[in-house]
């Protein structure tokens, strides 16, 4: 606990934030008997494991362990230090904070290194913003003006220019700040010499701000296409930015809530989009960062509204990114509505070429994913003719099966034979006769395995080490296996078994597995397929090296994790010391993979 903060306004501020009610701001929560029941939002699950007690006032997860209180639940939940933690809960409960002495040196230095990296990010966002409106940067405000972006909206969003690769670097260090708090806010990078450069150089910057309106990262944009170089790039994950858990624009969709109640937010893929839609007036918009959505993401969103207007590129029907977005969307039990564009134009193009009128009328026609995928299938054929009304009443057919509520595929049939002028009774006769495409439904369920896109890549790489280790000797057998914890407790042991054959200098035998482990133990299936014992490439070679600096990074985090959460525990300083000592070394180890 930190010392800074009186016990008893801890207990103050708990009992104004019920963890029930806290909980259930952010989760969907059900009652089993005496207990509420949620999905937990610490690990991947489809069935509620987590707990939350009320009398006593905590959570307790059964399927990954996580417990805590409702500090800790804000904490973890949205990934801030202790004191904001604090301080979320005190506005929601609408209590002042006291003022808080810092006494607790380990969480002193703590958030002064974070106060101090969050300076960093406000004054690079100030640099960039000065490049911008300096007479230097033409070929920036040119571009501006093609993009027809009016200076209103540049002030609004931030938006600023990185003219080369070493001026904030110098800026920085004139403003006083250390190679290493520069390093670890994400916006300068080493080069192999040691020298600082700016991360974003010679890119249209815009700045990401959270929804507490601090700088956490920026995106930068080349304004013109260079081979072998990304179109957008983002400053790299931070203790301060996690790409996962921010959506761009957030900050301005806060303060829309502030004022009046959202009905919904529009979801658009790009940077360009939400500032496009900014200037016809509609703030309540975000981007993801670059990615698809992620879980984190859609929590995020559910706190602002219920609905999401999804407004991606008009074509983007059969990306199974987009189904999968759609997906976690409704996870979260979210409503979701397509808003239909024209073929390959995102939301930004078709205010451009078409202006603000039609997309005003694309919100007013938004519809239901299934209703969407169905119309844009219409656009394929010519409904005119005999053989492209078949065959779009088939592959339309199709389409309705999956749907699982009987009243839709009522109402979607209805549509069908307005559209088509086939009878009820036919297509409903048809319907019954249709096959499901197994495709797409495997499709469709495997969009929520795919969610935990970080655990399973973890997975992935394991598994790939153990190949290596097990099918490919040669290329491993100078690497400690020993150096590496594995997540999942299978793979652990096969790791154990590698280790003592590779410490003892015997052979490894990897039939012997099958020895040790139950028959149908699905890793050891997943092992033993084909394609892993094909030959070992450069390719492979590479990639192993990526899966054990992927391996080496999460078993880092999780050490540091652990060290965190101790220190906000421990009262006994020197502990507290060598924790914050440890921690600082995980951090530069972390930066050097
Ligand atoms: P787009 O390539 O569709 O670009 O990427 P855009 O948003 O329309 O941008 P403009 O209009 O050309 O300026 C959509 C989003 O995907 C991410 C960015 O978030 C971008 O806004 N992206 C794209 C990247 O992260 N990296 C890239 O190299 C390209
Ligand atoms: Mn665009």
């Amino acid at each position: 606990m930190a010392k800074g903060i009186e016990q008893d306004f801890l207990n103050e501020l708990k009992a104004k934030n019920p963890i029930e009610d806290v909980i259930s701001s952010y989760l969907h929560v059900i009652r089993r008997g005496n207990t509420l029941w949620a999905c937990c939002p610490f690990h991947h699950e489809k069935t509620p494991s987590f707990a939350i007690n009320v009398l006593d006032q905590y959570y307790h997860c059964f399927g990954c362990g996580a417990s805590g209180n409702v500090i800790t639940f804000v904490k973890e939940y949205e990934s801030v230090q202790f004191m904001e933690a604090v301080r979320i809960l005190a506005e929601r409960a609408g209590v002042v904070l006291p003022d808080i002495s810092y006494d607790d040196k380990a969480i002193a230095a703590k958030k002064q290194h974070h106060d101090r990296l969050l300076q960093v990010l406000r004054e690079t966002a100030r640099f960039y913003w000065q490049n911008l409106n300096s007479d230097r940067a033409t070929t920036f405000t040119n571009y501006i003006l093609e993009r027809e972006i009016p200076s209103s909206i540049v002030r609004k969003f931030g938006l600023g220019a990185s003219l080369n690769f070493d001026a904030l670097p110098k800026y920085l260090m004139e403003k006083g700040f250390t190679a290493f708090e520069m390093l670890d806010s994400g916006v300068v990078g080493k080069n192999d010499r040691g020298i600082l450069y700016d991360f974003l150089a010679e890119r249209l910057i815009y700045p990401i701000i959270n929804s507490l309106g601090d700088v956490i990262a920026f995106s930068g944009r080349l304004l013109e296409k260079k081979p072998n170089f990304a179109k957008y790039k983002n400053t790299r994950d931070t203790v301060i930015f996690n790409k996962s858990k921010s959506l761009y624009n957030i900050n301005q969709v806060r303060k829309l809530k502030k004022e009046q109640a959202i009905p919904y937010i529009i979801l658009v893929e790009g940077y360009m989009d939400v500032i496009a839609l900014a200037k016809v007036g509609y703030s309540n918009c975000v981007a993801s960062m670059g990615t698809s959505l992620t879980k984190e993401q859609a929590k995020l969103l559910k706190r602002y509204t219920e609905t999401i207007y999804v407004a991606y590129d008009g074509d983007f029907a059969g990306q199974v990114a987009a189904e999968r977005s759609i997906q976690i969307l409704k996870d979260e039990y979210l409503n979701v509505l397509i808003v239909p564009l024209p073929n390959g134009q995102d939301p930004d193009d078709m205010i451009k070429t078409l202006g603000k009128s039609y997309f005003d009328e694309a919100l007013q026609n938004v519809l239901p994913y299934i209703d969407f995928k169905i119309m844009m299938l219409a656009k394929r054929y010519n409904l005119t003719k005999v053989d492209d009304r078949r065959k779009f009443i088939e592959k339309a057919l199709a389409i309705i099966k999956l749907e699982k509520s009987a009243t839709v595929r009522e109402e979607l049939l209805k549509n069908l034979q307005k559209q088509t002028g086939a009878s009820l009774e036919s297509l409903q006769s048809d319907l019954e006769n249709t096959v499901v495409d197994e495709r797409e439904k495997i499709e469709i369920n495997t969009t929520k395995t795919i969610q935990s896109t970080e655990k399973n890549k973890i997975m992935l790489a394991e598994q790939f080490i153990l190949v290596a280790y097990l099918f490919h000797h040669k290329y491993t057998q100078n690497y400690d296996i020993s150096k590496l914890t594995f997540e999942n407790d299978i793979h652990k042991k096969i790791a154990a078994y590698i280790y003592e054959k590779q410490k003892n200098g015997q052979e490894i035998y990897p039939s012997s597995l099958f020895d040790i482990f139950p028959e149908n133990t699905v890793e050891i299936n997943l092992l033993f397929e084909e394609k892993n014992m094909q030959v070992f490439d450069e390719d492979s070679v590479k990639y192993f090296q990526d899966c054990v600096t992927s391996i080496l990074k999460a078993n880092n985090e999780k050490k540091r994790i652990a060290l965190v959460n101790e220190s906000m525990t421990c009262v006994e300083s020197a502990r507290k010391m060598a924790i914050l000592k440890e921690i600082q070394q995980l951090t530069e180890e972390y930066k050097n993979f």
